[in-house]
């Protein structure tokens, strides 16, 4: 089988988490490597945190720092839903694992120069690494085969009533990746929030019963106890491993193709991902955006995957 080379673009997170233990053992992926962003916190939680989930999951993938702010507006995070750890809820061996050496987008580029058939990027927090790295070394655009990210919504925002918290954080970021011209799947809001994981959901996997499961049900466990205090969700959606599930089947969830431009300018609407549903603007349609999520195979394709740890 071809394994899918990525590289995984995270700002742990409690969705990020498990969206990288996903990856890490999805049997058609090569992950060649993660990159950490500042986003649900600073960049020093962000990347401690993912160093606790490699090193907790012994997962043996590189874990490389890269940006601290957005490009250009003021730095915002999710201490309300992901704790001031950034990762709240449980507690972590003691860690000597350390990033690498090289910078996150240098990674990035390094990586898709080299990919003789071309990368997939896959991120799940803001966009600051990817947009650098594009901005670096424009030439890296014709050897990225695609980019599915979690971020966006053509519907309701959730960081603001506009705009979704990825984008949020660096919109022109985003808006540097929507107009690049590369192959996108947008994974928003509208689909993910389809991925709850209800109590019978966290007991499935709990029933599981290996060192990492047990491990997601304690984030699961925190996570859904502050969307049910900040949104009053009875579970917490998770994003991030909607994006990955992608990656693994295609038919996990539908897309429509469309054009999506991005917000930059307006302070009511900054963030938001306008999205030509109904193509009313005749715009070349540049991104997938995630429909409608196979909710069986969804969660199938999570719990058998984490029963591949010991
Ligand atoms: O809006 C949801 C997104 O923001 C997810 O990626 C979550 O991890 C946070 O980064
Ligand atoms: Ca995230």
């Amino acid at each position: 089988m071809r394994r899918e080379k990525i590289i995984l673009d995270v700002d742990p997170g409690h969705d990020d988490a498990i969206a990288i233990l996903l990856a890490a053992r999805a049997d058609n992926l090569d992950l060649r490597g993660i990159t950490v962003v500042a986003g649900n916190q600073i960049l020093e939680k962000t990347l401690n945190n993912t160093l606790n989930i490699v090193n907790y999951a012994d997962l043996k993938v590189p874990v490389y720092k890269g940006m601290a702010k957005p490009l250009v507006r003021k730095q915002v995070t999710a201490g309300h839903i992901h704790g001031e750890s950034g990762l709240d809820g449980p507690d972590f061996p003691s860690l000597t694992l350390e990033a690498e050496k090289k910078h996150a987008v240098d990674f990035i580029i390094d990586e898709a120069l080299k990919a003789e058939e071309g990368i997939t990027l896959v991120p799940v927090g803001p966009l600051t690494n990817i947009a650098a790295a594009i901005l670096l070394k424009p030439e890296i655009k014709d050897k990225i085969n695609r980019i599915v990210m979690m971020g966006g919504a053509y519907g309701l925002g959730n960081r603001t009533p506009a705009a979704e918290f990825n984008i949020y954080a660096d919109a022109e970021a985003a808006d540097i990746i929507f107009k690049s011209g590369i192959d996108i799947t947008m994974v928003g809001l509208d689909l993910t929030f389809q991925a709850q994981a209800y109590p019978e959901i966290i007991d499935r996997i709990s029933k599981i019963g290996n060192k990492v499961t047990d491990l997601v049900v304690e984030l699961l466990e925190f996570f859904g106890s502050t969307y049910q205090d900040f949104y009053g969700l009875k579970a917490g959606p998770l994003h991030d491993v909607c994006a990955v599930a992608k990656l693994i089947d295609d038919d996990v969830f539908t897309t429509r193709k469309m054009h999506v431009d991005i917000e930059t300018d307006s302070s009511l609407t900054y963030g938001r991902t306008v999205c030509d549903y109904y193509d009313v603007t005749g715009k070349k349609k540049n991104a997938e955006v995630a429909l409608d999520l196979n909710k069986e195979k969804f969660w199938d394709l999570l719990c058998d995957i984490l029963g591949h740890y010991n």
